[in-house]
């Protein structure tokens, strides 16, 4: 069933019906979070494919009217998601990725913004940050609307590597990665709580250590977990998809969760023009408010160094 001319509910458009678009769609789709979803590619048959396969099993889950269709068909949409590019090959930087993606960003925005000049913009295409920065850029939205995944994937690496470490659930461990989504992102270990405590304290509570060889291991750790998992099996998709929903459920619930998501960073802690991620608070507006830590003055360091590589990127693609 395509749309009807008016909407009724909440309508999510994804843009890009690849690996992570059509999971993305899917994992959307089984939990119900919006009632219409619209797949856009310039691979039409492609979209069309990924559309029907998820209504075929529509019956299995709460219902959502996914279709795939034209840039008219995401008309008024609350949310756009856009994963449209050229996805990271084994042994290809993220970095390598940025001039052909900039190029389909800039190609894409003027058509999608003409038809949901309100949505919370979504970006998820890498390099994550540049791309952000290039819908900052070229958009034409207001900027609390523009999120990037950002490091949200790589916080929800680090809190599944600490908590296999500590034998305590992902989701009782607070823990964080700021920065760049790629090789200059870091873990703040400062701002890492476990049952209120410190992470520190609470290793002392249970009689261990805090290695500082371990803390650089686990960071290396979230670093190349994609790349591994790329490595074994060509992309990287569900935990993107996971990542996504959340914030779209945050964006549609008005949730005002605290995430590492991407977006300008207006000067903040000496950091440059870029976009690169610190913890916002999210809800309907998108983002409302960005959350001032206090950091340690190496991770004060990182966080400027992470910028700076940003800036470097973006001053020699001239965005
Ligand atoms: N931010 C993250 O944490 C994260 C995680 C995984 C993947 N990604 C990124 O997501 C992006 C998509 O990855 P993928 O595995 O789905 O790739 P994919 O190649 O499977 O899908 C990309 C889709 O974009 C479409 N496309 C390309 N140009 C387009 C255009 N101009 N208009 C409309 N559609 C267009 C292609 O036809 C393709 O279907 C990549 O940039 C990848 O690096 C980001």
């Amino acid at each position: 069933m395509k749309n009807s001319s008016e909407k009724k509910g909440r309508k999510i458009t994804i843009l890009g019906a690849g690996n992570v678009g059509a999971t993305i769609a899917y994992t959307l789709t089984l939990k119900g979070v919006c009632s219409e979803l619209v797949l856009v590619d310039i691979n039409k048959p492609k979209a069309m494919g990924e559309a029907m396969d998820i209504r075929q099993g529509i019956s299995f889950c709460p219902s959502v009217n996914v279709y795939s269709g034209d840039y008219e068909d995401t008309k008024d949409s609350d949310i756009v998601i856009i994963t449209v590019g050229i996805a990271r090959k084994p042994n290809q930087t993220r970095i390598d990725l940025a001039k052909t993606n900039v190029n389909i960003m800039k190609s894409v925005l003027p058509e999608i913004t003409k038809y949901c000049p309100d949505a919370v913009y979504v970006i998820v295409s890498n390099p994550v940050d540049i791309l952000t920065y290039t819908v900052h850029k070229y958009g034409g939205i207001p900027k609390n609307r523009i999120i990037g995944s950002g490091t949200m994937l790589d916080s929800a690496r680090l809190r599944s590597i600490v908590a296999d470490r500590l034998g305590v659930s992902a989701d009782s461990i607070h823990a964080y990665v700021f920065g760049e989504h790629g090789d200059t992102s870091f873990a703040p270990w400062s701002l890492t709580t476990i049952a209120g405590m410190s992470m520190f304290d609470y290793y002392r509570s249970i009689n261990r250590q805090v290695n500082p060889e371990m803390l650089k291991q686990i960071e290396v750790d979230v670093r190349n977990a994609g790349a591994q998992v790329i490595a074994a099996k060509g992309a990287t998709f569900y935990a993107i998809a996971l990542s996504v929903k959340r914030i779209c459920e945050c964006i549609l619930r008005d949730s005002k969760t605290v995430m590492t998501v991407s977006s300008m960073t207006d000067g903040i802690y000496g950091t440059e023009d870029v976009c690169l991620s610190l913890p916002y608070i999210v809800g309907a507006d998108g983002i409302i408010s960005r959350i001032k830590v206090n950091l340690t003055p190496d991770e004060d360091e990182a966080l400027r160094n992470s910028s700076k590589a940003l800036k470097a990127i973006i001053d020699e693609l001239d965005i």
